[in-house]
């Protein structure tokens, strides 16, 4: 028997490198080794504002996205949080198990927030109960997550005890699996690749979109003429290369930087060409699913209908554990 692991993501529009190396590409490689569930959260994203009109796009979207980039539906279950209303439900039952000073010192309450300071509203203050009754209505025992995530994670541990100590031992105790790319820098070499900031690489962008994006990227800030040698080890372009590059260019890039011996733009001609490689076959396979609207909707609906199993399976025993059936 396979553990079973669930991990979500936020319908955010266009999705980026970041999203793919920091998430994506774990949560493909995850599907061999666990039982997967992996979820478009669509109820966590209502929690800041956003257009109702353009929603069902998003949702689709990062579905199409998530298939594209090779999530099986035969080997993992992939679905839209909403259509599996126990998500929410089990929200509910473990609000009143939580203490609101554990959410009060939440880092992502706190920054979003003051992100959005006209609308702090009380999903937002509840969000990582949401998110620990996504990953415990399946019982989950792991949860791929970025580093960011590691502290709802250890809420939902402490839900699970406060739960199981009220009402008798039901849920387990999940880890998080932290991946390796934890914090993928923009372009900008900065801040965390993200679509607000404007500093990143669209996973459906063309080529040539890329380069443009790519050409202007910030590398080593040291390394100001061609003829300066420069410092992979602090270059966001050279981070990037370890994702993408096979092993003899990284070192072949690492070496002649450090000698001047290539310069930035020839650097990231090699990454180009990478990185357009491993999403070509993505894009092709995201434009077939965009003209086959039926399929992902059958897609959905089967990964909706196995989770609801499982779902309505723990809401059972978790009403009957309250008292409220008998
Ligand atoms: N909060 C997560 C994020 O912003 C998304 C998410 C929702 C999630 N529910 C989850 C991640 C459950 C892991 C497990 O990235």
């Amino acid at each position: 028997m396979k553990e079973t692991l669930f991990s979500g993501i936020q319908p955010t529009g266009e999705l980026h490198i970041g999203n793919y190396l920091g998430a994506i590409r774990n949560w493909v490689a995850l599907q061999e080794t666990y039982d997967c569930v992996y979820s478009v959260v669509d109820y966590h994203a209502i929690t800041i504002e956003y257009d109702a009109a353009t929603f069902p796009a998003r949702i689709m979207n990062a579905v199409i996205m998530l298939l594209a980039c090779g999530i099986d539906p035969r080997k993992a279950r992939l679905f839209v949080q909403s259509h599996v209303p126990e998500h929410t439900e089990l929200a509910w039952v473990f609000s009143s198990v939580t203490p609101m000073g554990e959410l009060g010192r939440m880092t992502q309450f706190k920054e979003k927030s003051e992100q959005h300071r006209q609308n702090v509203n009380a999903g937002l203050f509840t969000y990582p109960v949401l998110q620990a009754a996504d990953i415990l209505v399946y019982k989950a025992t792991r949860v791929p997550v970025g580093e960011d995530q590691v502290q709802h994670i250890e809420l939902t541990r402490e839900v699970a005890r406060a739960f199981n100590a009220r009402y008798g031992a039901m849920f387990p105790e999940c880890q998080a699996i932290v991946s390796k790319a934890r914090r993928i820098l923009g372009l900008d070499g900065k801040a965390k690749m993200s679509k607000s900031l404007n500093n990143y690489l669209g996973l459906m962008e063309s080529p040539e979109a890329m380069w443009e994006k790519l050409r202007v990227a910030v590398t080593d800030p040291a390394r100001k003429r061609r003829s300066d040698p420069g410092n992979p080890d602090v270059c966001n372009v050279f981070t990037l290369h370890t994702f993408f590059s096979p092993p003899g260019e990284q070192e072949y890039c690492a070496k002649e930087c450090r000698c001047a011996g290539i310069g930035c733009i020839d650097c990231k001609k090699i990454l180009w060409k990478n990185i357009c490689a491993e999403l070509a076959p993505i894009q092709e396979r995201a434009r077939t699913l965009q003209a086959d609207r039926k399929s992902v909707e059958d897609i959905i609906a089967d990964g909706a209908r196995r989770c609801a199993i499982t779902a309505q399976q723990t809401m059972c025993e978790v009403r009957h554990a309250l008292g409220v059936r008998w």
